[in-house]
């Protein structure tokens, strides 16, 4: 499963990145709102610092506009995944901009219609946000699953992104269930690494060498 890292804070981005660990990055305009930075500026500096797509997302609501904002985003680097909403509008707006070879990720689906038509209109990336389902008690899990099966019935290329990622289960569930993508805030990343017994075991390990009285360096 590829990590994108969910974020537009750069200094974040960059640790992880140095590690190996993002295959991508999605911002949205809250997350740009959090940076307080000019999106032009933070995006292009993240695609610098990042090989694979970031997505940066239009505000605009008609197709038209959207499609305008898609391509002027485009122009920041080549490696921007232009982000649309799942509406109509941003399903006609997607159909345009993949015909065009831009990369699109249509965000805000909550259902396996919505991926189906996003898949049908050309889209790179699928957008399915787990943790707001799950918000509203409903199973974002599931959504995930169909998603699979549906693209995997039809041979659908579109990637299964699975986004708003609020723990390590769900990095684990859709791991599990076989999304191409998992986007994740840096945080719920990092916390991958923990376990109670690592701490543990480490503690006590570190306690038997000091009483072995031996150094290694
Ligand atoms: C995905 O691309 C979105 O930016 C993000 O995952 C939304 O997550 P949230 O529901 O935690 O805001």
């Amino acid at each position: 499963m590829k990590f994108f890292v969910d974020t537009a804070d750069v200094a974040a981005i960059a640790e992880l990145n140095d590690l190996g660990m993002v295959d991508g990055v999605t911002t949205n305009p809250s997350l740009i709102l959090k940076s307080g930075r000019d999106i032009t500026e933070v995006t292009k500096e993240i695609c610098d610092l990042v090989d694979g797509p970031v997505s940066a997302e239009v505000v605009a609501t008609q197709a038209d506009a959207m499609i305008a904002e898609g391509r002027k985003l485009a122009e920041i680097a080549e490696n921007i995944t232009v982000k649309l909403p799942l509406t109509w509008d941003g399903l006609k707006a997607c159909k345009t901009l993949t015909d065009e070879g831009k990369m699109v990720n249509v965000t805000l689906c909550f259902s396996a219609n919505q991926a189906l038509l996003a898949a049908k209109a050309g889209a790179s990336f699928i957008s399915p946000f787990i943790g707001r389902l799950d918000d509203l008690n409903v199973d974002g899990m599931e959504l995930i699953e169909d998603i699979r099966t549906i693209y995997d019935n039809y041979g659908y290329e579109t990637e299964i992104l699975a986004a708003s990622i609020r723990t390590v289960n769900h990095m684990k569930e859709a791991a599990l269930i076989g999304a191409d993508v998992a986007t994740a805030p840096p945080g719920v990343i990092k916390q991958m690494a923990n376990h109670v017994l690592t701490d543990k075991g480490l503690a006590a390990f570190l306690s038997d060498w000091e009483k072995t009285g031996q150094k290694i360096l």
